[in-house]
């Protein structure tokens, strides 16, 4: 067995022990609209992924790239400010490290924001969408390749990729604070391009809900080490019925500003209502 992967994420850790000794319970992805999460982190020790041996460094537009370590809600949490997508040139396995090394850090739970492109038709550009499983249509898989049966089984179950309990938790508190929060498929596709009509048509017809270019690798490799996952989408943009109007990069960015203080106080809260 190639113990590679293993000595890198050893290597990331001994990197991050230079700053902090913190051993999170929680991680969190702040995607497309959970960017500002990060300034509620208390006692913040903030460690810029060039930093951390082994670390992909992000370049997309948007994003920053610091993992963010300290207190939240009560919680120890490690924060992924900034994340890594296919569609920038880095293989599933290197957008999916950062997610080991948080699991080996300590965290049991993971919650994952994103941006995605609403296609059922009860949704509203604006709209949150719980994740309540998804569909890889990446193409790629993160798991492709040897197998470490110490850091998860060769075929990793995925009946309950997302946590039924998180899944509850969350519903509840949205009903409790009155934000309305659809549930939903979430289709991961590479981009960068957005889709065609004829697309967005097939991505309903297959049982999507949402479509988007992130959030899928992360959550196998997830599952694959045994985390609880919790996933909630910003829909920035509507393809319905199979009408798609022109859709601009930074309308998406601004609908995702704007849904940003909701999905915020939405994901404190769940925070809070998580009990350990
Ligand atoms: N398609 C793919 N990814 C996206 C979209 C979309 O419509 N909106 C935001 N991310």
């Amino acid at each position: 067995m190639d113990d590679t992967l293993k000595e890198n994420i050893k290597e990331s850790i001994q990197s991050i022990r230079e700053y902090t000794d913190i051993k999170p319970d929680l991680a969190i992805i702040l995607g497309t609209g959970l960017g500002r999460l990060a300034e509620d982190i208390e006692n913040s020790v903030v460690i810029p992924y060039d930093k951390i041996k082994n670390f992909p460094i992000s370049t997309v537009h948007g994003h920053s790239g610091n993992l963010v370590l300290g207190k939240l809600q009560d919680k120890f949490v490690v924060a992924m400010q900034g994340r890594f997508h296919r569609y920038e040139g880095y293989t599933m396995k290197e957008i999916t490290f950062p997610i080991r090394v948080m699991k080996e850090l300590g965290a049991s739970i993971i919650i994952i924001s994103n941006a995605a492109g609403g296609m059922n038709r009860n949704f509203q550009r604006g709209d949150l969408m719980l994740i309540y499983d998804h569909i890889n249509l990446m193409g790629d898989n993160p798991l492709i390749g040897p197998n470490d049966e110490k850091m998860g089984p060769r075929f990793p179950d995925m009946s309950q990729a997302y946590d039924k309990e998180l899944i509850s938790i969350t519903e509840k508190t949205a009903l409790e604070e009155g934000i309305k929060l659809h549930r939903g498929v979430y289709v991961g596709l590479t981009g960068p391009m957005l889709e065609t009509p004829a697309e967005y048509r097939m991505l309903i017809t297959i049982g999507a809900d949402a479509v988007g270019m992130s959030t899928v690798p992360e959550v196998i490799v997830a599952n694959h080490m045994g985390m609880r996952v919790l996933g909630i989408s910003c829909i920035t943009d509507l393809a319905i019925d199979g009408v798609v109007e022109k859709v601009h990069f930074q309308e998406i960015l601004n609908a995702a500003l704007q849904s940003e203080p909701i999905m915020t106080g939405l994901v404190k809260k769940v925070i809070k209502n998580i009990v350990k």
